[in-house]
């Protein structure tokens, strides 16, 4: 079989075999087939899609191309839940604590980064000390021990993933829905979880743009988990405005720390809750509307931001930011960013944004590029909002001053100021 004959097929619209998507994913894995290759399929499979059963495949080839953690150990029931990627998407640092709380076992492999939006194991590393890189041993022993662990995919898991999720975010080819759905099922199915519970974002901040493809692509993916015997539900939630007002790795942490003490912004929280009543509703805990009450309850009596702050020290993280985010590592420049007009902030686009945070250096552009993490945005005017002319819509950090002008340019371009919108749902379903 040769690569350049798979690639012309699927460029042609072919449907590739099981046989052909088996070799490409154990090309990847073992590093026989270059990235040139690589990419130019994955650009094939963006613009040409995928059947059904090319992505069963696809994902089923993702799943065991690594070693799988042997989670016979945890004792308890396992949940997870995974997002398709947002902009200021902090959730997983609410949520995971919220449900680890009730002693539900969550034993969390995240991402970094992909294309405009951010990633769980990059903000966390903006806490200092915390290691995003266990062991298995260690990594189970956390999970029995305080009922959450957060780490990036180590080289063992799921490893054709993460070749392929480097270089999408490079190449252009993140935001196609078979590429979306084998990466994110193929390495929960990898994990392994009892439960898992899918934050499909739509759109202007999102891979998936209208809500009918995120339903499909939500369909997708809880069609192949429920094949594979996991209790499964997907949410498509709103992402044509960032969440919460902070984008950028230390700044979301901050963010997500005030939720957990029970002062986080509104949308956020919102989403928050609903995310850990699915997650605790799938793990026994009543219905969904009973068991976002519980969530509630453990960010009113402080337990899930304790749970947090163990998490953090037991990852070796200095607890002290947790218990005063002030210490965070401040950007050496900061730069408002004025409103020409006065009006509404009638629609933003959401991607821009995450673009804009990442020229300030809270994103890679190149696989190889280190991260600024106290770089990103405070936004002080989120759609539906009020503004005078003149009047700061969102502060701009990071340690490179010259970065300012072109991202105030983007972000100024990405708001449409005029008349007052339409209200839009947080939620706009879900899909079990
Ligand atoms: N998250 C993932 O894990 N993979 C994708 O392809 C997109 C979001």
């Amino acid at each position: 079989m040769r690569m350049y004959d798979i690639i012309k097929k699927k460029r042609d619209g072919g449907e590739l075999s099981t046989a052909e998507i088996d070799f490409f994913v154990q090309g990847v894995t073992d590093g026989s087939i270059p990235d040139y290759q690589i990419s130019a399929l994955c650009m094939a499979i963006y613009f040409r899609g995928m059947s059904v059963r090319e992505t069963c495949d696809l994902t089923f080839a993702v799943r065991d191309s690594g070693e799988k953690v042997n989670f016979s150990a945890v004792n308890g029931i396992r949940v997870d839940k995974h997002s398709t990627g947002g902009v200021g998407d902090k959730t997983s640092l609410v949520v995971a604590p919220v449900v680890a709380s009730y002693g539900i076992k969550v034993a969390k492999m995240s991402g970094r980064g992909l294309g405009h939006t951010g990633g769980t194991v990059d903000k966390l590393e903006a806490i200092e000390g915390m290691r995003t890189t266990l062991s298995d041993e260690e990594f189970i022993d956390q999970v029995n021990r305080i009922g959450l662990a957060i780490v990036g995919q180590s080289r063992q898991f799921a490893p054709a993933d993460k070749k392929l999720y480097a270089l999408r975010d490079v190449t252009a080819t993140v935001d196609s829905m078979p590429l979306i759905a084998a990466s994110i099922m193929g390495k929960k199915l990898a994990a392994d979880d009892d439960c898992i519970v899918l934050d499909v974002k739509t759109g202007s901040g999102s891979f998936m743009k209208t809500v009918e493809d995120s339903k499909k692509l939500a369909k997708l993916m809880v069609d192949i988990g429920k094949n594979a015997g996991k209790k499964m539900v997907a949410l498509i939630t709103n992402m044509d405005r960032p969440l919460g007002y902070a984008i950028g790795n230390s700044l979301e942490v901050i963010e997500a720390v005030e939720t957990l003490r029970g002062h986080g912004p509104e949308d956020f929280t919102e989403v928050c809750m609903t995310l850990a009543g699915y997650m605790l509703s799938l793990a026994g805990m009543g219905t969904p509307e009973e068991a976002e009450r519980l969530a509630r309850r453990a960010i009113q009596d402080g337990s899930a931001l304790k749970k947090f702050a163990e998490v953090v020290a037991a990852q070796g993280g200095n607890p002290a930011l947790i218990e005063n985010t002030d210490l965070f590592k401040k950007a050496a420049h900061a730069h408002a960013v004025l409103s020409p007009a006065e009006g509404y902030i009638r629609a933003v686009n959401t991607e821009a944004y995450g673009l804009a945070s990442l020229a300030l250096g809270a994103g890679r552009n190149t696989a190889e590029d280190a991260i600024d993490y106290s770089a990103g945005i405070i936004l002080k005017k989120k759609t539906g909002d009020f503004v005078k002319k003149g009047e700061e819509i969102a502060v701009l950090y990071s340690d490179r001053a010259e970065t300012f002008s072109s991202a105030e340019e983007t972000l100024l371009a990405a708001t449409e100021i005029g008349a007052r919108p339409e209200a839009e749902p947080l939620v706009y379903a879900i899909v079990e």
